[in-house]
């Protein structure tokens, strides 16, 4: 078998457990695993810088089971850094969801309690949505508010434009607070410099594929607890176009067969999809890796003797798999590169030229190159790779520096498992974009799914590995209460399954209370998604009042928000009976323009002045009465 081996600093890691250590604790809430990441290459490089500290690396998930536990070990802490992602609705990760409510939840009561610890934070954010690093900056004020000492600002990284180079940013003042508190006074030596290693995976390569241990995650029935690292292959069985013949976009309905999977859902809850890379993509991958498609690998975290490689902070390996198999399901190859990956694809190039202006690109003298030949242009892996023929990095360094881990892509379930425990169902607007630099962008899963083969059509259909992620979006307990509902275009699926939810209940006897749909779409001959299932609600009474926004059939654009303005004393008035108030689809606009909209209804109908309304808004979310699944 071939063999790669990776290159680490070496470092004693019993020892920095030990006595005479000053003791720093790492601290991640990571989604996708990119703060997971940067916590760890801050480990690594701080190890590298002082040696008279430990440095510990915890997943917040992993670091204490309830509130109490935190404060405990919170309070002992006298150094940690926070490396916190915001995603969502401006929503901690699922894995700090606790951490963050044990500083969001508690009262004044406490006092100064963490005046032990210094800190600094690092968050993980874009600049396009409302609640930009909300979670950093929220954990950054409370500890302070808590006694903590912040040592420098708070970092943050902005995934629209660089989070690389704001991390750089932040890591320079990092290391300036950490040289007064990590070194002997008398030490007047300049830190090690540090070079990151080019991480790599051991790659061992088969003669023979051994087919029953291929795949093996994604097998069904061995594993009742399914989640992202533990997916569940689920068959598509059955799917239909939702818009009419006369559209130039698409959306598709699908619906996953999860029978006998041990997978169940509620409505509201999101359907994470694995899927595959387009034929034509993985065509040109295995092109531009220049090894044969057929080539059988495994690739592996440890040596070969069993002990785990050192500093290696890589995802867990992949099951065995063929080059075709591993870049079609594992290797996310349309996304921009990172730096981190243009060194790699620079230490593996054999034009010394091409390897220069990689180097270039990565360097922070080639910042705003790299901002816009590969942020703005949206220049993808693949075709960065093009344009660097003589880069051909081995399996091992491409699969852990260069190409990312193909991410799940999450949908809201459009199906309420009263009406079908059977089935997930899904409604996905095909994403079809040209990039600037001329590329036509399809959406990864959004294209799979509009190509998927259903049962109804083979035998032999498509699947993908899948799994549910709870949320909190949930009709309140009590069918009485009043529910508002805002959902423009795919914003609609959850309510979907709302309303199937009422259904099952009406038909068990549950008396309903009052509930409005604002749908909008572009023209009712065209993009008027389950148009027949939304009057069939309304007339069995589920549904008491359906309001849709048509914004390209007059002569002005009307958005779901004009509706809601004039429908503005009837929100106030059912707000006023207790109503829960939903809001789905896109954060960066619709959502944004709901929620001012919303305001001036409280402010007008309520005659409240603009702070009140205000914190009339604000008591509404902390209650869980106006809840958002924006994307
Ligand atoms: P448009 O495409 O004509 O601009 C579903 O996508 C519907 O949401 C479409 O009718 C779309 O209109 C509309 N939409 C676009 N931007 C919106 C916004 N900021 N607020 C509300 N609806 C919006």
């Amino acid at each position: 078998p071939v063999v790669h081996k990776l290159v680490v600093p070496k470092r004693d890691v019993e020892a920095e457990v030990d006595d005479g250590m000053k003791k720093v604790a790492i601290l991640y809430g990571s989604q996708t695993g990119t703060a997971e990441g940067f916590a760890k290459a801050f480990a690594e490089e701080a190890k590298v810088r002082y040696e008279k500290a430990s440095f510990k690396v915890t997943d917040l998930e992993d670091y204490a089971a309830d509130n109490d536990e935190y404060e405990e070990k919170l309070k002992k802490e006298s150094l940690a850094f926070f490396f916190l992602a915001t995603y969502g609705d401006g929503e901690p990760t699922d894995s700090s969801a606790r951490f963050y409510s044990c500083f969001t939840d508690q009262g004044d009561e406490k006092g100064k309690w963490l005046k032990k610890l210094q800190y600094g934070v690092f968050g993980l954010g874009n600049r396009q949505y409302e609640h930009f690093n909300k979670i950093a900056n929220v954990v950054n004020d409370k500890l302070a508010e808590n006694g903590a000492k912040c040592l420098v600002p708070v970092g943050l990284g902005d995934d629209d434009q660089c989070t690389e180079d704001d991390y750089t940013a932040w890591k320079e003042l990092v290391w300036a607070e950490l040289d007064q508190l990590l070194r002997d006074e008398d030490d007047t030596s300049v830190a090690t410099p540090y070079t990151a290693a080019v991480l790599e995976y051991r790659v061992v390569c088969h003669d023979k594929p051994d087919l029953s241990v291929e795949d093996q995650t994604h097998t069904n029935g061995h594993v009742d607890d399914h989640d992202a690292q533990h997916p569940c292959r689920s068959n598509v069985a059955f799917k239909k176009e939702l818009h009419t013949p006369q559209s130039d976009r698409s959306c598709t309905h699908l619906e996953f067969d999860i029978s006998n999977t041990g997978l169940t859902y509620e409505s509201g809850d999101h359907v994470g999809v694995y899927c595959e890379n387009l034929s034509e993509v993985v065509d040109e991958a295995v092109r531009l890796v220049g090894l044969s498609p057929d080539l059988y690998f495994s690739i592996h975290v440890d040596k070969e003797d069993g002990t785990p490689l050192e500093g290696s902070s890589l995802p867990p390996p992949f099951p065995p798999s063929t080059l075709r198999n591993a870049l079609a399901r594992y290797a996310d190859v349309l996304s921009s590169p990172k730096k981190v990956a243009l060194i790699a694809l620079a230490a593996h190039a054999s034009d010394p030229s091409e390897a220069d202006r990689l180097k270039f690109l990565a360097s922070p003298a080639g910042k705003d190159e790299y901002a816009q030949w590969i942020v703005a242009s949206q220049r993808s892996l693949l075709e960065v790779m093009q344009s660097f023929p003589s880069a051909k990095p081995p399996l091992g360094v491409f699969f852990a520096a260069v190409a990312p881990r193909l991410q799940p892509r999450f949908y809201s379930i459009s199906s309420s498992p009263k009406m079908s425990p059977d089935r997930i169902h899904v409604s996905c607007a095909l994403v079809h974009d040209k990039t600037p630099a001329g590329r036509i962008h399809k959406g990864l899963c959004s294209t799979w799914m509009k190509n998927a083969t259903p049962l109804t059509e083979s035998q032999d259909c498509s699947w993908a590995p899948i799994f549910v992620r709870t949320s909190n979006f949930r009709l309140p307990v009590d069918p009485k209460v009043p529910v508002i509902m805002i959902g423009p275009g795919t914003g609609l699926a959850p309510f979907r399954g709302f309303l199937q939810e009422r259904l099952a209940l009406k038909e068990a006897g549950s008396e309903l209370g009052p509930s409005i749909f604002f749908f909008g779409c572009r023209n009712r001959k065209v993009d008027f998604i389950y148009e027949d299932e939304l009057n069939n609600f309304v007339k069995s009474g589920v549904l008491s009042e359906l309001i849709v926004a048509f914004s390209r059939e007059g002569p002005v654009k009307e958005y779901v928000q004009h509706k809601m303005n004039q429908k503005a004393s009837d929100i106030w008035s059912l707000l006023s009976e207790g109503a829960y108030l939903y809001v789905c689809g896109d954060a960066k606009g619709m959502a944004r323009d709901v929620h001012k909209t919303l305001h001036t209804i409280v402010q007008e109908q309520g005659s409240l002045d603009s702070s009140k309304a205000e914190l009339y808004v604000k008591n509404l979310q902390m209650s869980g009465r106006y809840l958002r699944d924006v994307w």
